[in-house]
């Protein structure tokens, strides 16, 4: 039964929209666990557009599930998560002028770089996730580095507006998740998921976890946030 990470950054985007302190990312992480998610994910970005430290560092204190954070993958960011600890740390691509993440880390193409990043972290104990294209050779490059976790970009599955295309997405991510598997490797998964099409992935049964944010926030504002995850919840845990 796969895992549900539910990312409040959106909540935290509206708040900073009017600069002051409603609503409150730490609030909706309560009302999310109570819904029955399994974890909270988090984006520091360097631009600190949504997510403040003060945050990060208050959330660590309250949750009971799990902190997922992610970052870019760069010292200053590590150093943070080495003070903070949270439960896993993601790797993330990060671009100043890009709307939301934006492909997935190339981790084949800067692997000395990303090594030395995830050595950092597991000196202090953190596991590590990279966020990845569903590549086969990323995925291989991602085991060199000794990741623990590779969570697999479905941004391509999401936006596919054909059908043929969607199943050459979701055939693609459902490889990828083997061999990650296959090199123990915890299977993760996200982006651009929504209600309509997570259903779908959740036959790949490598995948441990999804980690949904935009669609969840956006149904939260209609029905309310313990509803929608609720809602999510079920779909990801196939019940
Ligand atoms: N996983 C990662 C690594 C991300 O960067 C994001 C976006 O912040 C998500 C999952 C969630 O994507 P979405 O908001 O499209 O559900």
């Amino acid at each position: 039964m796969a895992r549900l990470g539910v990312n409040i950054d959106h909540v935290a985007t509206l708040r900073q929209a009017r600069g002051g302190s409603e609503p409150d990312p730490l609030a909706a992480a309560v009302l999310v666990e109570l819904a029955g998610a399994d974890g909270l994910v988090v984006h520091l970005r360097e631009d600190r557009r949504h997510i403040q430290d003060r945050d990060l560092s208050l959330l660590k204190e309250i949750i009971q599930t799990k902190l997922d954070l992610e970052m870019a993958a760069e010292e200053s960011m590590a150093k943070i998560a080495l003070s903070i600890k949270p439960h896993m740390v993601t790797l993330v691509p990060e671009r100043r002028q890009e709307l939301t993440t934006e492909g997935g880390l190339d981790v084949a193409g800067q692997k000395d770089r990303i090594k030395a990043i995830v050595d950092l972290l597991h000196d202090g104990g953190i596991p590590v996730s990279l966020f990845i294209e569903p590549d086969l050779n990323q995925i291989k490059a991602a085991h060199k580095v000794a990741a623990d976790y590779v969570e697999l970009h479905t941004g391509r599955y999401a936006n596919a507006r054909r059908l043929k295309e969607e199943q050459a997405e979701f055939e693609t991510i459902a490889q990828t998740a083997k061999l990650a598997y296959k090199l123990n490797m915890g299977v993760n998964a996200g982006h651009g998921l929504t209600y309509r099409n997570v259903k779908r992935l959740t036959q790949i049964p490598e995948i441990v976890e999804y980690n949904i944010g935009h669609s969840i926030i956006a149904r939260a504002v209609m029905v309310g946030i313990e509803r929608a995850v609720r809602e999510m919840k079920a779909l990801v845990s196939g019940s």
